[in-house]
């Protein structure tokens, strides 16, 4: 179990739009090396980074087309061992995306492996048998002179790496003549799969080397095939776990203080079965919406904005299936580790979008107070919202998250010096910028900050430490927790809607906002939340 995980803070920086350096418009390595000290100013213990490899980036850089290497957009190694240098002057840990369910289809092993005549990556791939044979909608035909489709994860860009199948390859039915049987599906043991392993292996070991502290693994649950992930049963998810078990084993006795991070979507099986330390929550995956759909057929998600969320001021949301599946998983991780509600990341809509400052305050009160691992996703400290209607790298509607960071209220709200274009333009909504929110004592910005060191100072709010629900009626306004352990106890109480509702509590006020406290009652206005010490 990973320690530095539990107690912290993660920020997550999308590279081509936290900061220009070099005034191309791009965002780059050297550009987050200068603001550092900004992220660090919020308190925060670490930054995950999303790829900054060589690619195509015909999905966000999702799509890598060599492992160990920079992309020249974002600068050269140099760059980024400066950046890792100053992290760790600075005591902050870095996260880096380990994208191994697939690679680029212009990544030199898959250009191999496409070929007719047998190579050393001709395995390395999960390719059908003959150029007829399918794998349901997953698998793409007719490119190349193999005889065979090549699976893949994501785009069809991505080819597959091939880490083998759940089950064992299929004999041909006896009672039909034509059937060959399905002997490319590999079992997850076959021996022929080993140098893949051993070069994946290679590739964590490069970064750790420089100083990496550990991996966000991309479609973590994807690599075994046939496994069903998100499904309790362990005969379903018994290769993967397997896999994970090995790799994750193997690197964490050479390198002990390592991090993994899934993106799984079901820390039940990524923490609980598979080895990870952290896994998230995922509020765009129709998957774990439907195990968190309520009665009323709402998603009941707190940071998710597609109709009514406990976190919209109409007051219509409800958290009861959130507060239960949250229990629950908090049993099947114990131990091993933790999961994460993140405040959004690079693949949904901004979490500000339809919500004003003060919304975005209680869910922050929320969020760096529940029991959890919390990663703020750029520009959510300030507020940023979803810039619709931009498409960039594969992003369609992810673009309008991946706009530069608003430092400024000037010229490219002070990303980049540019004259000419931005990569990704900015999002012109006026007044959520750095420059605005410093000043203001009470800004989002601010409170962000607040939250996080009052996390960061007392030892109830980590991970680890005990919650106890007090009370919400039906899922209703407000949430009242208790966050404790054998030293100190704090009660939380969250009024996201609009309306005033009263709460019984004692004890020293650290923080809160709409609230009026007399006689061991609070009264929570509209958008508000309090934080007692007890
Ligand atoms: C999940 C990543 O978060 C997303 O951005 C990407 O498109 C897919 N995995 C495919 O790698
Ligand atoms: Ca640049």
């Amino acid at each position: 179990m990973n320690a530095w995980m539990k107690n912290g803070v993660f920020y997550q920086i999308y590279p081509t739009s936290f900061y220009d350096s070099n005034g191309d418009g791009i965002g780059d390595l050297k550009g987050i090396t200068e603001k550092l000290d900004y992220v660090k100013s919020l308190g925060v213990d670490g930054i995950w980074f999303n790829p900054f490899y060589p690619s195509p980036f015909m999905d966000g850089g999702y799509d890598v087309a060599d492992y160990c290497a920079v992309h020249e957009m974002f600068g050269t190694m140099a760059d980024f061992e400066e950046m890792l240098a100053k992290c760790k002057a600075l005591g902050i840990r870095v996260i880096i995306d380990l994208v191994i369910g697939h690679t680029s289809d212009k990544h030199p092993w898959f250009v191999q492996s496409t070929k007719d005549e047998k190579n050393k990556y001709s395995d390395w791939y999960v390719w059908t048998d003959n150029n007829f044979n399918k794998f349901g909608d997953k698998s793409i035909h007719g490119l190349y002179p193999r005889d065979g489709g090549y699976v893949i994860n994501y785009y069809a860009c991505q080819p597959a790496l091939n880490f083998g199948f759940n089950t064992p390859p299929r004999a041909p039915d006896p009672n039909n003549a034509y059937d060959l049987g399905e002997y490319w599906k590999m079992h997850y043991t076959d021996e022929r799969l080993k140098p893949l392993r051993e070069e994946i292996l290679n590739i964590m070991r490069f970064w750790l080397d420089k100083g990496v502290d550990g991996f966000r693994v991309d479609m973590a649950n994807s690599l075994v095939k046939g496994c069903l992930y998100n499904s309790d049963k362990d005969e379903d998810i018994e290769g993967v776990r397997w896999l994970w078990n090995l790799l994750i084993g193997t690197i964490k006795k050479e390198y002990p203080d390592v991090g993994f991070m899934a993106e799984w979507v079901y820390p039940s099986n990524a923490v609980g079965k598979c080895g990870f330390d952290l896994d998230y929550l995922a509020h765009d995956r129709q998957e774990y919406n439907e195990l968190l759909r309520n009665e009323k057929g709402t998603n009941i998600l707190p940071a998710f904005e597609k109709g009514h969320t406990y976190f919209s001021d109409d007051g219509q949301g409800d958290i009861e299936n959130f507060l239960k599946y949250t229990m629950r998983l908090h049993d099947d991780v114990e131990g091993k580790g933790y999961f994460s509600v993140p405040s959004g990341y690079h693949d949904i809509v901004r979490v500000a979008e339809k919500k004003d400052n003060e919304q975005m305050k209680v869910m922050f009160a929320f969020l760096l107070t529940y029991k959890h691992v919390p990663f703020i996703y750029y520009g959510d400290e300030i507020g940023m919202t979803h810039k619709f209607g931009i498409n960039k790298d594969g992003g369609f509607i992810r673009t309008g998250c991946r706009t530069p960071m608003q430092w400024t209220n000037g010229k490219n709200r002070g990303f980049s010096e540019t004259d000419g274009e931005l990569y990704l333009p900015v999002n012109d909504v006026a007044g959520q910028s750095v420059e605005t929110q410093e000043e203001k004592e009470d800004s989002l910005l601010n409170t962000v900050r607040k939250l996080v060191k009052l996390k960061k100072e007392n030892e109830a709010f980590n991970a680890d430490a005990d919650l106890e629900i007090v009370s919400c009626e039906n899922g209703g306004y407000p949430l009242v927790y208790r966050r404790l352990n054998s030293e100190s106890s704090f009660l939380i109480a969250i009024n996201p809607s609009a309306k005033p509702v009263s709460v019984a509590l004692k004890g020293e006020v650290l923080l809160s906002q709409n609230c009026e406290t007399e006689n061991g009652e609070a009264k929570l206005l509209g958008k508000s939340f309090i934080i007692v010490k007890e």
